[in-house]
């Protein structure tokens, strides 16, 4: 499958292994999470007993970096999950929070999202000073732009019958923190099976008072006329309008609006 028009450079996805074959980029290698490595977040971990090695996603990290790019102190990925459930579970990223920024006042780094190709949404959790945690499903047509607050925990959920390929751009430095959601044997609810229809949520028994809401992303200042646009390009050719990932406590109004309910 061509991806070049949705990525702005010259790749291709092979639909039954999920690999990308970037062309005309330097070669990057993927890191890959099987099933044993999502074990201790599954609704149900005896169900992938035998099936351990299986394939559950792949995430290719600082794909056509240039030494602009990297001055911009941000990197662009792409992770594409394999639509195989576990048991009734449907596919999915582990999940994880964002660690502060050494120069952020404390602030944690956003996400900047889009689907690329594939169906899917992103499963966003935040959690109060007094425990209380909602759990917030984001729905988004493809290409568009989301932008998660940096408080926001997340995973992605594939809904679909073919390999679910999501976009990000965020800041160069490791800055993921996948305690939360192994501790607690995953986010607040697990994404089922449920016909043809969207997936069932059902309540993690790790969240007793947990609360689910739905939300869509909302426009961005200053980024709204490039919504759909390739992230890849925002990130090669604007990224001076970009600052918001690596100075998130210079924004943090923008990150109160960045998603609203439908
Ligand atoms: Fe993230």
């Amino acid at each position: 499958m061509d991806l070049t028009e949705k990525l702005g450079f010259k790749a291709e996805l092979n639909p039954d292994t999920g690999e990308i074959t970037f062309i005309g980029l330097s070669p990057v290698q993927p890191l890959e999470r099987h099933l044993a490595d999502l074990r201790p977040v599954l609704a149900e971990p005896d169900e992938i007993n035998g099936h351990g090695s299986q394939l559950v996603h792949r995430i290719y990290r600082f794909i056509g970096d240039t030494p602009e790019i990297v001055d911009t102190a941000l990197r662009f990925d792409l992770t594409v999950v394999m639509p195989y459930p576990f048991g009734r579970e449907l596919p999915k990223t582990t999940g994880h929070r964002h660690l502060p920024l050494p120069w952020a006042s404390g602030v944690s780094s956003p996400d900047f999202y889009q689907r690329i190709s594939g169906k899917g949404i992103i499963l966003g959790q935040k959690e109060t000073v007094d425990g209380r945690v909602t759990a917030y499903q984001i729905d988004a047509e493809e290409m568009n732009h989301v932008l998660l607050p940096p408080w926001m925990g997340h995973l992605v959920i594939n809904t679909g019958e073919e390999p679910l390929v999501f976009a990000n751009i965020c800041v160069r430095i490791e800055h993921t923190d996948y305690a939360p959601y192994l501790n607690r044997r995953g986010a607040a609810f697990y994404g089922l099976k449920n016909g043809s229809t969207g997936p069932e949520f059902v309540k993690n028994p790790a969240y007793p008072n947990a609360g689910l809401e739905n939300l869509r992303p909302d426009k961005i200042p200053t980024l709204d006329r490039f919504n759909g646009a390739p992230l890849y390009r925002v990130l090669a050719d604007h990224h001076d309008l970009l600052r918001f990932l690596v100075r998130p406590h210079h924004f943090l109004d923008w990150f109160q609006r960045s998603l609203k309910k439908p």
